[in-house]
């Protein structure tokens, strides 16, 4: 058994080589530059911890674990594109320094990527890993389109707000620790639950990254704070303002979302500081974790295996980058 921390390092190391070949450098530099600045690799450690949960590591999860962190790296490149967003992890977003058009082709050849380290997984797994990852990867592009959708509807509600980070963001972490559970070699109960746990989890993970692109420290965080607003973004903060903001101040919203001033973005957060939307997103965060929490007891293996896991939640839900 590792701890989280052991497990980051350990899948940290076995990934710092290099995915892409040489030449055409104008397409595969690109690729380098974005996958060395590192990220907090939590999907393939969550693949490897769902396979420890019941057996010692396959080598296959470490296959699994690689195709997943490529495959939310490509989806970064082309959500920063979407999101029109200058930096990531503290650096130049890829389009940014290298223009949108090489992003997107450096995204296309990582998800590539990602399929030819799938397509190393053994037989007896691999339709089952196939399904789940496809199943998901389509999921991530329902919930990446909502949330553009989003942008322009009025009346986004809460409900229809986590069903699209469920889309977008929890989905992946559900199935990173279900593929490794799935090569751990447990029951299809133990697997429902942990795919519970993850996708319960990933929705208050996704919570605090929507808190934090609005209240986070952008030096820590590394990407822009204020980017969600800027873009009319329908976060929880914003659904939660409009529902309990004083007339006057709704009323205000509607007309900074409409003809974005410059000072759109200190202004919508003095609204957001006044709603106490941090009470809210500490709320909302604890909700979804104790559902993700009743579903890891649920699961059929012993108490002391489960510590990695707990600890996971508690850094997702807490972190500050
Ligand atoms: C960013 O994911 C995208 C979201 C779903 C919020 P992470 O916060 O895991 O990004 P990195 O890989 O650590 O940079
Ligand atoms: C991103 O959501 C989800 C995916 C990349 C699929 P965000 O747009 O909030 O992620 P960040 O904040 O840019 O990392
Ligand atoms: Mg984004
Ligand atoms: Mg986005
Ligand atoms: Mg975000």
């Amino acid at each position: 058994m590792h701890t989280f921390k052991e497990l980051v390092a350990d899948f940290a190391e076995r990934f710092a080589i290099k995915h892409f070949p040489e030449a055409p450098a104008s397409l595969y530099e690109p690729g380098d530059y974005f996958l060395s600045w590192g990220g907090k690799r939590i999907r393939p450690v969550m693949c490897l911890m769902g396979n420890e949960l019941f057996a010692d590591i396959h080598p296959d999860t470490y296959k699994v674990a690689t195709a997943v962190e490529l495959f939310h790296n490509f989806t970064l490149i082309h959500d920063d594109i979407m999101d029109e967003a200058p930096l990531r992890r503290g650096m130049e977003t890829v389009h940014t320094k290298y223009g949108v058009n090489t992003a997107l082709l450096t995204g296309d050849v990582m998800l590539i990527r990602s399929y030819e380290y799938l397509n190393q997984v053994a037989p007896q797994y691999l339709q089952r890993i196939l399904t789940l990852f496809n199943r998901t990867a389509k999921e991530v592009c329902e919930g990446q389109q909502l949330d553009i959708d989003f942008e322009k509807k009025e009346n986004v509600t809460l409900d229809e707000y986590i069903e699209m980070i469920s889309l977008k963001t929890s989905v992946l972490l559900a199935a990173s620790l279900e593929m490794g559970a799935i090569i751990g070699g447990t029951s299809d109960g133990n697997c429902r639950h942990i795919y519970s746990f993850g996708k319960n989890l990933g929705i208050a993970f996704q919570v605090q990254d929507d808190y934090l692109d609005a209240f986070g420290d952008p030096e820590k965080f590394g990407k822009e704070t204020g980017g969600d607003i800027r873009q009319n973004k329908k976060t929880f903060l914003l659904l939660h303002a409009l529902e309990v903001a004083a007339p006057e101040q709704k009323a205000e919203l509607m007309k900074l979302m409409q003809q974005n001033p410059p000072d759109k973005v200190e202004r919508i957060l003095a609204i957001f500081r006044s709603c106490q939307v941090d009470v809210w997103a500490r709320d909302l965060k604890e909700k979804y974790l104790q559902t993700a929490l009743q579903h890891l007891e649920d699961i059929a293996v012993m108490n002391v295996r489960k510590a990695p896991l707990r600890e996971l939640a508690e850094f997702l839900i807490q972190r500050d980058y």
